[in-house]
């Protein structure tokens, strides 16, 4: 272990996303369960999803995702001292997502394991990459927040399988100059909520059995309407502290991008935020909920369309299973990428 050093700032110098090709429509959606496009947009804001092809697991976009990235950061493999994926859907229980990535990769000086945290698992990843990168242990972290959600959607339940989609989205986080890079985070949980978005079968205490698969306990289940109202409370809440805690006042923040799971939620978090529409990025209309990937992929997205420049100060919110939140605020850094 090395000794902390002075360090500049910690920031995100490079960022890549992979969604896959095949789109799902709510058109699609209407032919197998009882519902409307209308009614799906109207209530999520969403239009259509990609999917995974079946002979693929999440590692297949975690990699795609991540060789952006790298691409986008200028990095050589061998430059990764770690990798940490965020995901509720790894391709095994073992061994980890992240050192199938670290294989294929060939990151070969990187230290590797999956990190939970639902939808929030992106910045809970961030937020342990900071600590690696400010802390002087490790210089250089790739960060992926991948979910195939298909995969653990029940399609025959429409309170829920309108909502997600697969993708993966990845940063690269490492040291920026001075005053740049991250300046405020806050991570949450409240346990109590465990029941509120859960999948229960597959684990230690209900391994796979004929009477869980024929009970569909495989499958996300989820209290739609609990979790819509801790999710709006959540990211009122969240934008206000983080913004406290950062020293910041609310006109400081000049970009919003939040996990996107549902086209009301994020308004609610903009309208706290005092934010115009153009300042919040919003792409769930074609993806739908990717879970820890919603936000990477949103950040890539962004930033590669100039919607986020260099010195800007963006805020990344999100919720997700356990119940969990999360926030960064964090002083852009580009110079030189694009
Ligand atoms: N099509 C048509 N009708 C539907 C559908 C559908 N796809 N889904 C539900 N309905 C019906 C319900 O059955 C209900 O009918 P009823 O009144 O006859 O019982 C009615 O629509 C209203 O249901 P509500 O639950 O009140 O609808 P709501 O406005 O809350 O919207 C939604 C539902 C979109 C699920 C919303 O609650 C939501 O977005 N919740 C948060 C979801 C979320 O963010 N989850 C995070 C998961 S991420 C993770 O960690 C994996």
């Amino acid at each position: 272990m090395t000794q902390r050093r002075d360090f500049k700032g910690v920031g995100i110098i490079g960022t890549g996303s992979y969604v896959p090709e095949k789109v799902i429509t709510n058109f699609d959606l209407e032919k197998i369960v009882e519902t409307s496009d209308e009614w799906i947009r109207a209530r999520t804001g969403i239009k259509e999803r990609r999917i995974l092809d079946t002979d693929k697991g999440s590692s297949f976009m975690a990699i795609e995702a991540a060789k952006k990235a790298l691409e986008n950061a200028k990095i050589s493999p061998e430059d990764i001292d770690m990798i940490i994926v965020a995901t509720v859907t790894p391709d095994m229980m073992f061994p980890s997502t992240a050192c199938l990535v670290q294989e294929s990769l060939k990151c070969k000086n990187a230290a590797a394991f999956d990190l939970e945290a639902a939808c929030s698992g992106f910045l809970y990843g961030l937020s342990v990459a900071y600590s690696f990168v400010s802390s002087g242990i490790y210089k250089n972290i790739l960060l992926i927040g991948a979910d195939a959600l298909s995969r653990i959607t029940d399609w025959t339940d429409r309170n829920t399988c309108v909502l997600f989609g697969d993708g993966a989205g990845a940063a690269i986080i490492s040291e920026v100059p001075e005053g740049k890079g991250v300046l405020g985070l806050d991570l949450g949980a409240d346990g109590e909520g465990k029941n509120l978005l859960k999948l229960v079968a597959g684990g230690s205490l209900m391994p796979a059995t004929e009477k869980t698969v024929k009970n569909r306990l495989h499958y996300i289940y989820m209290e739609g309407n609990e979790v819509f109202k801790f999710a709006v409370r959540k990211m009122e809440e969240i934008s206000l502290k983080i913004i406290e805690k950062s020293k910041l006042k609310l006109e400081d923040i000049d970009y919003l991008v939040p996990h996107q799971a549902n086209m009301r939620i994020i308004e609610s978090a903009r309208k706290k935020l005092k934010l115009a529409e153009n300042k919040v990025y919003v792409n769930l209309e074609d993806y739908g909920n990717m879970s820890s990937a919603s936000i990477p992929v949103a950040l890539d997205e962004a930033v590669r369309k100039n919607k986020i420049k260099d010195n800007d100060v963006i805020l990344l919110i999100g919720f997700g299973g356990g119940l969990t939140w999360g926030a960064m605020v964090i002083r852009w850094y580009s110079k030189g990428r694009f």
